[in-house]
C-alpha cells in the first residue's frame, strides 16, 4: 500500500476532487435538476423556450438581460445583433491564416483574443462596457465560427446578411447555402438549449478569470479553452468518431465489450449533475433519428441506440445516461457540418451563458480564490546544485 502522504489542515477541511458539490456563488440565471432531468433557464424550462417560436435570440435576451423580451424589445434586440454579427477585417484575415493549420477551437479562442486586441475599450471593466461586448460577441460568434469552417475548406467567407435572424445567417455563411426551414428550426433549437448550463467547467473558468477583474475577452478566451476539452464540450465531436469508429450496428455490442475491459470512458454519457437522463438530449434524440434518414446516415443512430441501451443496462445504476453531447454530432454531421466544428457550434449560444454568469457577478465580484490541501515536504534540506548528484 502506497505510503500516506502527511496532509496540512487536515481536520478542518474537507474536500471532493474536481469541487464536486462545491457552491461558488448565488444565481438566478439557470437550474440543473440533475435528480430529475431538468434544465430551466431564468425559471423557464428548456422545453418551453423550444417551443415558444421567440427563437434562440429570445433565449439570449432572457439569459442577458432577465426577463422575457415584449414583441418590441426582441425586434429591437434582433435588429441590434444583426447590426453587430459582422466582424473586423483583422478577423478574417487572422482566420483565413490558420485556420486549416489548427483546430477550429484554438482558431475561435485566438480569434476572440484578437478582436480584445482591437476593442480600444476592452479594460473599460464596468457592467455597462460588459454588457456592450457580450452583445457584440453574442452576434459575432456564429459569424466567426461560419468564416473559421469556410476558411479551414479554402472558401471564400460570406459576410452576413442583417434580414435574417441569428440561426438561418449562421447556417447560410457557414453553407453558402440557403437553409431549408426545418434545418433553421433545429439549429435555433441546438443554440438554446446549450446557451447556459450552471456552473459548468467553462462557465465556471470563465467567472474565475473575470473574478479578477480582468477584462471580458480574456475570461471569454478562458471558456473556450474549457469547453474545447473532451471531457466538456469536445464529448460532441469524440461522440461522433465513437460512432464512426463502430461503424455497423452489428458490432456494437462488441465495441462495448472491449470498451469496458479496456476501463475507458464512452464518450457522451455521465454529468457531474445528472443522474437521470439528460433533457437535452430526450430532445435531441428524436431530431437526430430524422436528420439521419434525411441525410442516409441511420446506420449511425442504430449504433447511437444500441450504445444507450448496453451502456444504460451496465452503468444507468449508477447515474449513468446520454448527455447532450450524445446526439448533436448525428444531427450537424447530417446538416453536412464538418466534425471538428462540433464544439465550436457548442460554443455559438454558450457565449450568452458566460456572459449572463459574468455580468451578474460583477456587481458582487469577490475573487475566486481556493486553497489546495497541501501534501508535499514542509522541511526540505537545499543542497546547492553544484552538491546535487
Ligand atoms: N463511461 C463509462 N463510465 C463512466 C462515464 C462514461 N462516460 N462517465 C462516468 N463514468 C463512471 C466512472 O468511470 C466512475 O466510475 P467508478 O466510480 O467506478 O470509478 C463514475 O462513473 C464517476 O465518474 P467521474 O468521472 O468521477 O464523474 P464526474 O462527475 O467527474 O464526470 C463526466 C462527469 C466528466 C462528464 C464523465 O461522465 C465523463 O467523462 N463522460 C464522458 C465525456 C462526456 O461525455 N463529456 C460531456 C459532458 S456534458 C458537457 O460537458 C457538455
Amino acid at each position: 500500500m502506497a505510503e500516506e502522504k502527511p496532509r496540512q489542515f487536515v481536520g478542518s477541511v474537507e474536500f471532493k476532487k474536481g469541487l464536486e458539490g462545491a457552491i461558488t456563488n448565488e444565481s438566478a440565471i439557470s437550474y440543473v435538476d440533475g435528480a430529475n432531468g431538468k434544465l430551466i433557464y431564468r425559471g423557464y424550462s428548456i422545453d418551453d423556450l423550444c417551443a415558444g417560436g421567440g427563437g434562440y435570440e429570445e433565449t439570449a435576451y432572457l439569459l442577458l438581460n432577465g426577463n422575457l423580451p415584449t414583441q418590441a424589445e426582441l425586434d429591437l434586440f434582433n435588429a441590434d445583433l444583426a447590426l453587430r454579427r459582422s466582424i473586423p477585417q483583422e478577423a478574417k484575415d487572422l482566420i483565413v491564416q490558420i485556420a486549416n493549420k489548427c483546430h477550429p477551437m484554438s482558431t475561435l479562442r485566438t480569434a476572440v483574443s484578437l478582436l480584445g486586441c482591437l476593442n480600444p475599450r476592452e479594460f473599460e471593466v464596468t457592467v455597462e462596457n460588459d454588457y456592450d461586448i457580450a452583445l457584440t460577441l453574442t452576434a459575432q460568434f456564429p459569424t466567426l465560427v461560419a468564416a473559421i469552417q469556410r476558411a479551414r475548406r479554402g472558401e471564400f467567407l460570406i459576410e452576413p446578411d442583417v434580414t435574417k435572424g441569428l440561426s438561418e445567417d449562421f447556417l447560410r455563411m457557414m453553407t453558402g447555402e440557403t437553409p431549408d426551414a426545418r434545418t433553421v428550426e433545429v439549429m435555433d433549437m441546438a443554440l438554446i438549449i446549450h446557451a447556459e448550463h450552471g456552473m459548468n467547467a467553462s462557465t465556471f473558468s470563465s467567472m474565475v478569470t473575470n473574478s479578477s477583474l480582468t477584462d471580458f475577452y480574456s475570461s471569454i478566451v478562458a471558456g473556450i479553452g474549457s469547453l474545447k476539452g473532451p471531457l466538456h464540450g469536445g464529448a460532441n465531436e469524440a461522440t461522433l468518431r465513437t460512432f464512426q469508429e463502430i461503424g455497423d450496428p452489428a458490432t456494437t455490442e462488441d465495441w462495448f465489450a472491449a470498451a469496458k475491459e479496456k476501463k475507458v470512458k464512452v464518450m457522451g454519457f455521465g454529468h457531474r449533475v445528472y443522474k437521470a437522463y439528460d433533457p437535452r438530449a430526450r430532445l435531441f434524440d428524436p431530431i437526430a433519428r430524422e436528420f439521419a434518414e434525411r441525410a442516409g446516415t441511420s446506420h449511425l443512430y442504430e449504433i447511437a441506440k444500441k450504445l444507450e441501451a448496453l451502456v444504460v443496462a451496465d452503468l444507468g445504476g449508477k447515474g449513468i445516461f446520454p448527455n447532450v453531447d450524445f446526439f448533436s454530432g448525428i444531427i450537424y454531421d447530417a446538416m453536412g457540418i464538418d466534425t471538428d466544428m462540433f464544439t465550436p457550434i457548442f460554443a455559438v449560444p454558450r457565449i450568452a451563458g458566460w456572459s449572463a454568469r459574468i455580468l451578474e457577478y460583477l456587481p458582487e465580484n469577490r475573487l475566486f480564490r481556493p486553497r489546495a490541501v497541501y501534501i508535499g515536504d514542509l522541511e526540505s534540506q537545499y543542497t546547492p546544485i553544484a552538491e546535487r548528484g
